[in-house]
């Protein structure tokens, strides 16, 4: 086997393994190194996207709603559920099988594409005589220190490292009691009192998931306004949704001293009134946010460039300050969601073969997969009041939807903004059922750059949640049919 590769990706989460895929498949003989263990030590291609984010999540989402149809809505539908049990750890065990499939398909993916994946952590080896990160020509020495110690040699370097959760001062994370996003997918048993610090993405899902299980959840969020980045109508409804449900969110908190107790955790915190208030719980998810990782890379052996919070600095097109070293994903600065992640995987492997590889920050779709679901893509109205746009609204309950009726589920709407002159869409925005799958017809309009009146002139399918869309489109000229 030969150790010198066109490409080397650092890193096999979304952003590295896509990567690694394209390269190969534009014909660079490509190595892939990444250092996740499964629970017997073993590789466990994905990244945090596979192992402890993205897809774990949403099999305990899909599982703990499950359980509360079961308890609380089957009845609606006639059906009768008697002796209604919860089995967490099949639960969670069905959760790892999920994460497994996907391991395994990743490394699939790199045989059928010849991408040669080294297991164990990957590093910057210092190397002046070749003149290493000076010149257009130069070749990069990688040390992989897994089970054996080896340098791999690259033309190409990507870095694809990712990100970690961020601890709260003075609480480290210990996964038994104060957990990250792992530690919160792998709870033994349902949490009597659950504490979650930050009602952001982790923090509503994975306060969904336990409070669908049995747990009080209270969550404590140091802003004031519920889901800042989200378009404030929406935020609303969910808000409101989420009050129903008994997910307790207390806004404009000051979190102070986590203290480990003989019965939990004593979790200090000042309401938005500036009242000191404690919370007891079994366990405290902390949800903060994520840093950058680049901990065990060894840039500074090659000057690699970093920020204050240890992100690789790179310009628009995921060049860092180092010839043909490029960076992707979580460790760059924009959104940490895995698609965009993978788009600038792509983006870089195209680049390198010198095509034009691209990506739109500005029809990146978020979506919150709690229930209701929350999806938006574009701009929401309080950004386009800040800069001064003019735009027309246009709004759909999914209350008058067909299908969203014979679902039973009618929580939320669609929310189109578009250019008041132009009338190209500007945002959509998405609380409601399947709001995840919805969102998809508008990043392609914008995409297209669509204006409200294309959608509201193409045919949509009867009954389908995607009517809705189509009539928040027909909202926007004020013309709605069945509202
Ligand atoms: P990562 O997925 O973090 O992968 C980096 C990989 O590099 C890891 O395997 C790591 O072990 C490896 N690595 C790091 N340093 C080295 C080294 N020196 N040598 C070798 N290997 C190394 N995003 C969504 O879009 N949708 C979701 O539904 C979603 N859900 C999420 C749920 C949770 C609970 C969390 C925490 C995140 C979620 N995200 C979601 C975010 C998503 O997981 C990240 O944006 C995505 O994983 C970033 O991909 P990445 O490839 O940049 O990094
Ligand atoms: P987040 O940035 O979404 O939310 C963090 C929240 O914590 C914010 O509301 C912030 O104001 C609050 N906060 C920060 N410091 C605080 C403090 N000291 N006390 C109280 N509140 C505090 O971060 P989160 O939820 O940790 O998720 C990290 C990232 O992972 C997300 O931003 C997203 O990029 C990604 N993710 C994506 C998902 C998806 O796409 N469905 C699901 C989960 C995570």
């Amino acid at each position: 086997m030969t150790n010198n590769f066109d490409v080397i990706v650092i890193g096999g989460g979304p952003g590295g393994y896509i990567a690694a895929i394209r390269a190969a498949q534009l014909g660079f003989n490509t190595a892939c190194i990444d250092e996740w263990k499964n629970a017997t030590g073993g590789p466990a291609l994905g990244g945090t996207c596979t192992n402890v984010g993205c897809i774990p999540s949403k099999a305990l989402l899909q599982s703990s709603e499950h359980y509360e149809h079961a308890g609380k809505h089957f009845a609606e539908h006639g059906i009768e559920v008697k002796g209604l049990g919860l089995d967490l750890a099949k639960m969670l065990a069905r959760k790892d099988q999920v994460v497994k499939q996907n391991n395994d398909g990743i490394a699939f993916l790199f045989k059928k594409n010849k991408v040669t994946f080294f297991h164990g952590r990957g590093s910057f080896v210092s190397h002046p005589s070749t003149g290493s990160g000076q010149s257009e020509n130069a070749l990069y020495d990688i040390k992989v220190a897994g089970a054996a110690e080896e340098t791999i040699t690259g033309r190409h370097v990507i870095v694809a490292t990712g990100s970690n959760a961020r601890a709260l001062p003075g609480a480290p994370f210990d996964e038994e009691r104060i957990l990250s996003n792992d530690g919160a997918l792998r709870v033994q048993g349902v949490p009597k009192r659950l504490g979650l610090i930050g009602s952001g993405v982790v923090g509503l899902e994975m306060g969904s998931v336990w409070r669908r299980l049995g747990s009080q959840v209270t969550v404590l969020e140091a802003l004031p306004t519920f889901l800042g980045a989200v378009d404030e109508q929406i935020a609303r409804e969910a808000k409101k949704a989420f009050d129903k449900q008994g997910l307790k969110i207390e806004l404009g908190v000051k979190v102070g001293e986590v203290k480990n107790g003989k019965n939990g955790l004593s979790v200090a915190w000042t309401n938005a009134k500036g009242e000191a208030q404690t919370l007891e719980v079994d366990k405290l998810i902390v949800s903060i946010g994520r840093v950058p990782n680049t901990i065990g890379l060894d840039a500074q052996a090659v000057g690699l460039k970093l920020d204050e919070r240890g992100a690789v600095i790179v310009d628009d097109e995921c060049r860092t300050n180092l010839p043909n070293v490029w960076a992707v994903g979580d460790v760059v600065r924009g959104p940490m969601l895995a698609h965009k992640a993978e788009e600038e995987g792509v983006a870089v492997a195209e680049r390198i073969a010198g095509q034009h590889g691209h990506v739109n920050f500005n029809t990146i779709p978020w979506v919150i997969y709690t229930s209701p679901e929350i999806a938006w893509v574009g701009q929401t109205e309080q950004q386009l009041k800040a800069a001064g746009v003019k735009y027309r609204a246009g709004t759909f309950p999914f209350m008058a939807n067909g299908r969203a009726r014979a679902l039973g589920d009618t929580t939320g709407m669609v929310k189109f903004l578009a250019d008041a002159a132009s009338d190209e869409i500007l945002g959509v925005h998405i609380v409601g059922p399947m709001a995840s799958e919805l969102i998809s017809e508008a990043v392609v309009a914008m995409e297209f750059r669509a204006s409200s009146e294309d959608i509201a002139r193409i045919c949509h399918a009867h009954p389908s949640l995607s009517e809705a869309t189509k009539e928040a489109a027909l909202a926007v000229d004020k013309r709605t049919l069945n509202f």
